[in-house]
């Protein structure tokens, strides 16, 4: 449901279709182009299919049941979210299978999301969590007891990132205490190698996939030796799934940046500049000399910089750059051999990282062959509890 207390691009008395620079479509606008997003859908999913791996994608990119729905439709086995909230947003419109790929820790974590793990089994949903320490482990323990529930577990791995995840070395230990645990039952193990964004160059890249499906798969022979159960393994980015094999003794992909890609995911050689779908609509609003700003600012685009693309790209328009944003505008110099746009154009910016632009944004804009065809909704808008 779109908060509809939020102001939005495009009212709800304008009919559909509209072109992108219909002047009833206000900025900054997020506008999605769906055959983009279809391409990226069919292309990954068919990647998995022939790799024999089950493509779960993450929510945290696009937060909107309607894509989802889509990933769904093309073969994912179900969703990746990224916290309780987004669990509950996604369920509510209609998604039956949820990995919650965070460590649930503290009370009112466990609390929110309890009246989903109640319902679950009831209404034919399957809700995963996973845990990194025996804290974790108590909580879901806790939380089995006072729902009454089973609750399938798997046990994050650290391949590299040293974010969250358990040792390795520590992975049968931890797998064993969830196995035994009234009310839980252990499912497998998870792991995100988020570090390959550190990585220098494509072979850079390729070593941590190689190292992420290596330890994965060491980690699995080391969990059936001690005669566990590992019904999935689940591992993979859109930048590193391209490394992993159902060989390495992987199951599960779970990329989110892939379905609209962004300048990070472009810059990781994890996509091409065609199967970008996400910009910001976005208008000048003063020029002055070589200098031109826009209507969208650190509070549309966020300050993410990159070190090839600054603070994002414009669309067709490369000797336009970004020099700064403020909250609300976004400065640019306009090269010197280049026709100044004027006050009133529109301009197309294209994201550095789509995923925290999504989060901003109460609905966003399907577009096909230059017009807006649907209004997305982005049901799990600032959901990060
Ligand atoms: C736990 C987890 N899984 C999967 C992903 C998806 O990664 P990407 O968006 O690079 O495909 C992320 C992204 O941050 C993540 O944190």
């Amino acid at each position: 449901m779109v908060p509809r207390t939020l102001p939005v691009a495009l009212s709800d008395d304008v009919g559909l279709p509209v072109d992108i620079d219909d002047d009833r479509l206000d900025s900054p606008a997020v506008l999605v182009d769906l055959d983009v997003v279809d391409a990226n859908i069919e292309r990954y999913q068919a990647f998995a299919n022939r790799q024999g791996l089950a493509l779960r994608p993450h929510s945290k990119t696009h937060k909107s049941v309607t894509v989802a729905e889509r990933q769904l439709a093309a073969g994912a086995v179900g969703i990746t979210v990224s916290g309780a909230s987004e669990a509950l947003a996604m369920t509510a419109g209609g998604v039956r299978d949820v990995l919650v790929a965070y460590p649930l820790v503290g009370r009112r974590k466990l609390e929110r999301i309890a009246p989903l793990v109640r319902r679950a089994a009831g209404d034919g949903i399957t809700v995963s969590l996973v845990a990194d320490s025996s804290e974790v482990v108590q909580g879901y323990c806790e939380l089995a007891r006072s729902t009454g529930r089973t609750i399938p577990v798997l046990v994050e791995v650290d391949t590299g990132m040293n974010r969250v995840g358990a040792d390795p070395a520590a992975a049968v230990k931890l797998a064993e205490e969830v196995a035994r645990s009234q009310g839980l039952e252990f499912r497998g193990v998870m792991t995100h190698a988020g570090h390959s964004h550190d990585a220098s160059d494509e072979l850079g890249i390729e070593a941590v996939g190689r190292q992420e499906a290596m330890v994965m798969g060491g980690v699995r022979e080391d969990l059936e030796a001690a005669g566990l159960d590992v019904r999935v393994v689940s591992a993979g980015s859109s930048i590193t799934s391209a490394y992993l094999t159902a060989a390495d003794g992987i199951t599960e992909i779970r990329p989110g940046t892939y379905v609209y890609n962004d300048l990070r995911t472009l810059g990781r050689h994890a996509c091409t500049p065609d199967a970008l779908a996400a910009t910001v609509l976005a208008t000048v609003v003063s020029t002055s000399g070589r200098r031109v700003t826009i209507d969208a600012g650190s509070k549309t685009l966020t300050p993410t910089k990159d070190a090839t693309y600054g603070h994002g790209h414009l669309r067709h328009r490369p000797g336009v750059v970004f020099t700064r944003l403020s909250e609300e505008h976004g400065v640019m110099d306009a090269r010197d051999d280049l026709p100044m746009p004027s006050v009133g154009d529109k301009v197309q910016v294209l994201p550095i990282h789509v995923c925290v632009w999504m989060d901003l944004q109460a609905e966003v804009y399907g577009v096909r062959g230059g017009r807006v065809v649907q209004r997305i909704a982005v049901d799990a808008m600032r959901h990060s509890l």
